[in-house]
């Protein structure tokens, strides 16, 4: 199975806004919008990604890792939305978890913003783990694929960007990870915020995951194989052993995958491609937006040997 990966899309759209919209934090996240989001974001690029993913890479599966607004704005939420609606069998091969700034407001999250627009694609496989939350969710695909949503976005006051995993939904996890019907399988976590420090980070502390250690562990100790992420806007990959037995978790980010204008590659717009074959990754090939002549061209490949 061939899963795509794309991430923090920030979806640009403000419709007729009605001014109280803009009272409290928005007026700073506004602002950031303007001086630096409308210039690198586009949701032209997401358009391009999405057609590459599927008529060059060939994905099965696409999952997106939060972040498909800038302000939880209704008129995002119905762009992004407009968008993966598009996708052929949508509600089957697509999955999304909310990032931090589809939670911007209290508003927005207490109205459970997000889970509305995008509630063909936080279903879940395993009903009989749900309770008040959507999270996790779990999709079974293909014969030996797990994809589990899990929400990290919470309300966070002015400059902050934090996030946090509830207890409640942390535990559900390791239980969904131990149940006979996902163990066996190759499984994939979706989280929005970095589960390790972020090393070009000059504000870690006002951005992090708060209770990362805690998710972490749950990850290593139930064997899961793959997590992967958004929020920094940056390429990473890597890989620390289970707590039981010999595997190891593959932690990758993509970046945002709708940044046109750049100057670093690392920071470039990109989507990530992961070959999952016979219970385990084979490859993962990164995807960078290099023009709109261009598009997305093959960034890097990184082929995995099969351990003996
Ligand atoms: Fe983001
Ligand atoms: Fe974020």
């Amino acid at each position: 199975m061939k899963l795509g990966h794309l991430s923090d899309l920030h979806v640009l759209k403000i419709e007729h806004p009605r001014p109280w919209h803009y009272l409290n934090k928005r007026i700073v996240g506004g602002t950031n919008l303007l001086l630096k989001r409308s210039k690198s974001h586009s949701s032209s690029v997401v358009v391009r990604a999405l057609d590459r993913l599927q008529n060059h890479c060939n994905v099965d599966h696409i999952a997106i890792t939060g972040d498909l607004s800038n302000l939880a704005l209704d008129s995002e939420f119905y762009e992004s939305a407009r968008i993966l609606s598009s996708i052929p069998d949508a509600a089957q091969r697509v999955s999304v978890i909310p990032g931090n700034h589809d939670y911007y407001t209290h508003a927005a999250a207490r109205e459970q913003r997000f889970e509305h627009y995008f509630a063909p694609y936080i279903q879940t496989d395993l009903p009989g783990y749900r309770n008040d939350s959507a999270y996790p969710y779990c999709h079974l695909r293909g014969d030996d694929v797990a994809i589990i949503g899990m929400n990290s976005a919470i309300p966070t006051p002015w400059f902050f960007a934090t996030g946090r995993v509830e207890e409640e939904q942390l535990k559900t996890l390791a239980a969904m990870l131990d149940d006979p019907k996902v163990r066996d399988r190759f499984k994939v976590v979706m989280i929005h915020h970095h589960l390790l420090p972020f090393e070009h980070s000059k504000v870690e502390f006002t951005r992090r995951l708060i209770n990362a250690s805690e998710v972490l562990e749950t990850l290593r100790r139930h064997d899961v194989d793959l997590a992967i992420h958004g929020h920094n806007h940056h390429f990473s990959t890597i890989e620390i052993p289970h707590l039981r037995g010999s595997g190891t978790l593959r932690i990758c980010e993509a970046g945002s995958t709708s940044v046109g204008s750049y100057s670093n590659p690392y920071f470039g717009g990109k989507f990530n491609v992961y070959d999952i074959e016979d219970g385990r990754l084979k490859s993962i090939e990164t995807h960078l937006f290099e023009s709109n002549d261009a598009g997305f061209t093959k960034w890097r490949e990184r082929v995995f040997e099969e351990k003996i």
